[in-house]
């Protein structure tokens, strides 16, 4: 998977994803000396935010992306209780260091949630805590839907498929039930779990906010898929013209379905 964000583009645009987290980071009772770990922290406008929350503590930031880091750099330079750290989350080895971690926006990104809640449990101290939002069950459906009727038609299917017409293409997210995940954290060891999902509609405004905003973020792992500019904005104009034409529910607004994930790691 390449990770190639365009972390700039992303910056301007994110503000419905940050103002979900930032609904996340209200439910809890912050004590501001707490430790806490952004997992995923992308340009790191939320792991500013909370490093407010914890001005008597500190906030680690974590990313796989080399130009999210960069920039998440930039943006906390003048913040002296933040730290970012370009990294996998499959890789992170930390042990008991945390109060919270928080991720916001990254775990659809991530199959084997299965490690991701081991290694969380890992990092936290005793009685530390979860703070999660991602892509839930039935995220971006009817979105999809027509990305992919695009995908497969006969102007771009054969960008998708390799040589022998088996398809190459795969989905790159993982939008769990929130049963699957109950059951998950509770065999991993947490416990206070408390899980629910939530249809949230990003309304983005007009053809060419959402435009950008598909292809920064909902259109990356298709666009990865084309070679060149004209192609990739040809697949973005197609989907434009399509839901301009005939899906008016989707003018110009995005199904998002998030899951929130809260859980301790037990006291002992
Ligand atoms: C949609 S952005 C969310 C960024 C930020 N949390 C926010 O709320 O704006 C997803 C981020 O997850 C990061 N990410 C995805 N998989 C990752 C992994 N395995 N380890 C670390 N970061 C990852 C991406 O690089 C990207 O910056």
């Amino acid at each position: 998977m390449n990770y190639n964000w365009d972390a700039s583009t992303y910056d301007h645009i994110s503000d419905v994803i940050e103002s979900w987290g930032l609904e996340i980071l209200a439910q809890r009772r912050w004590k501001g000396d707490e430790i806490v770990l952004d997992a995923g922290c992308g340009v790191a406008t939320l792991t500013k935010k909370l490093s407010k929350l914890v001005p008597h503590g500190r906030v680690i930031g974590i990313d796989i992306d080399p130009a999210m880091i960069k920039f998440a750099r930039t943006k906390l330079a003048n913040s002296n209780n933040t730290q970012v750290i370009r990294g996998d989350i499959l890789e992170m080895r930390f042990h008991s260091e945390f109060d919270v971690i928080f991720s916001n926006a990254v775990l659809h990104w991530i199959s084997d949630h299965k490690k991701v809640f081991d290694l969380f449990l890992h990092a936290l101290k005793a009685d530390g805590q979860i703070l999660i939002q991602c892509g839930g069950y039935g995220n971006l459906a009817k979105s999809l839907e027509i990305f992919d009727r695009i995908k497969n038609s006969s102007q771009f299917r054969n960008y998708f498929e390799d040589q022998n017409g088996e398809r190459v293409w795969t989905k790159p997210w993982y939008f769990p039930r929130k049963e699957d995940v109950e059951i998950l954290l509770r065999d991993t060891g947490f416990t206070h779990i408390h899980v629910f999902m939530e249809n949230k509609i990003a309304n983005l405004g007009n053809k060419k906010d959402y435009s950008l905003y598909i292809r920064t973020i909902v259109l990356r792992p298709y666009l990865e898929y084309l070679q060149n500019e004209q192609l990739k904005k040809s697949f973005v104009d197609s989907i434009i013209y399509e839901i301009d034409d005939s899906i008016p529910e989707l003018r110009w607004k995005l199904d998002y379905v998030r899951l929130n994930i809260f859980a301790n790691k037990k006291n002992n």
